[in-house]
């Protein structure tokens, strides 16, 4: 499935910094990024928008295989338009990330988004940042990194991320979320959140993201994935 072709998985909960740090390494050996919360998030999106029941997974499915949405940009975390409509502010909001994670739990759709996502797999190479990038989306890949943290360091730094970004936040609503959002994404009987067994596992409560991105780069470099690269 996946060829020759360079690719790392960068997995771990709500908050830890997986974002950050995918788009830092991609950004650093020029490879193509996978954003793939945020094509949960444009599914959940469109499920809402077309006005079915969040609870059907069967109709949610639908909805997602007929979504259009463009990516503008070289990763899914820039530009984002649904059916035509840019939709870029409304994906990074809170509410986005609580529909995503309601409408992630029916394989139907995320046997929907599969495809989408995998065609990502483009040289020279790819970052995929996500939940189940590593144990389901590629599980060849050559390289799986699973970022953990508690819920407590997490919810601040998703603060200061939102507040950063001019929306309000109070820590205890956003902790209270990412509860919530660990305990749906942990216990779904499809692709639950959880290191590949072959996953290099880094706990980051203690870490600042600088040191996070580096020791991740040691190990891409560690890997022999760059000398393919170049
Ligand atoms: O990473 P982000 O917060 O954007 O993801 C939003 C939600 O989408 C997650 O809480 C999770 O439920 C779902 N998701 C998933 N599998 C992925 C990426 C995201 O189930 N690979």
């Amino acid at each position: 499935m996946s060829g020759a072709i360079p690719h790392c998985t960068i997995d771990g909960p709500s908050g830890v910094g997986k974002g950050t740090a995918a788009k830092w390494l991609a950004t650093r050996l020029g490879w193509h990024l996978l954003d793939s919360g945020a094509m949960y998030r444009v599914a959940g999106i469109a499920a809402e928008q077309a006005g079915v029941a969040l609870e059907d997974p069967e109709a949610v499915a639908a909805v997602v295989h007929e979504m259009q949405v463009r990516f503008d940009g070289d990763s899914a975390s820039d530009r984002i338009a649904l059916n035509g409509q840019d939709i870029t502010a409304a994906v990074r909001e809170e509410g986005a990330g609580m529909l995503a994670s309601r409408i992630a739990v029916f394989p139907e759709v995320r046997d929907a988004l599969l495809d989408a996502q995998r065609a990502f797999l483009q040289r020279p190479g790819l970052v995929a940042d996500g939940r189940d990038m590593g144990s389901v989306v590629f599980p060849d890949a050559p390289l799986k990194i699973f970022l953990d943290a508690s819920a407590e360091e997490r919810a601040r730094r998703r603060c200061q991320q939102l507040r950063q970004a001019g929306m309000p936040a109070i820590l205890a609503d956003v902790l209270t979320d990412i509860r919530a959002r660990d305990a749906r994404d942990r216990g779904r009987k499809v692709a639950p959140l959880k290191a590949a067994k072959d996953a290099v596992v880094i706990d980051t409560t203690e870490l600042p993201i600088d040191a996070v991105c580096e020791r991740i780069f040691s190990h891409v470099q560690d890997s022999g994935l760059t000398a393919v690269a170049s």
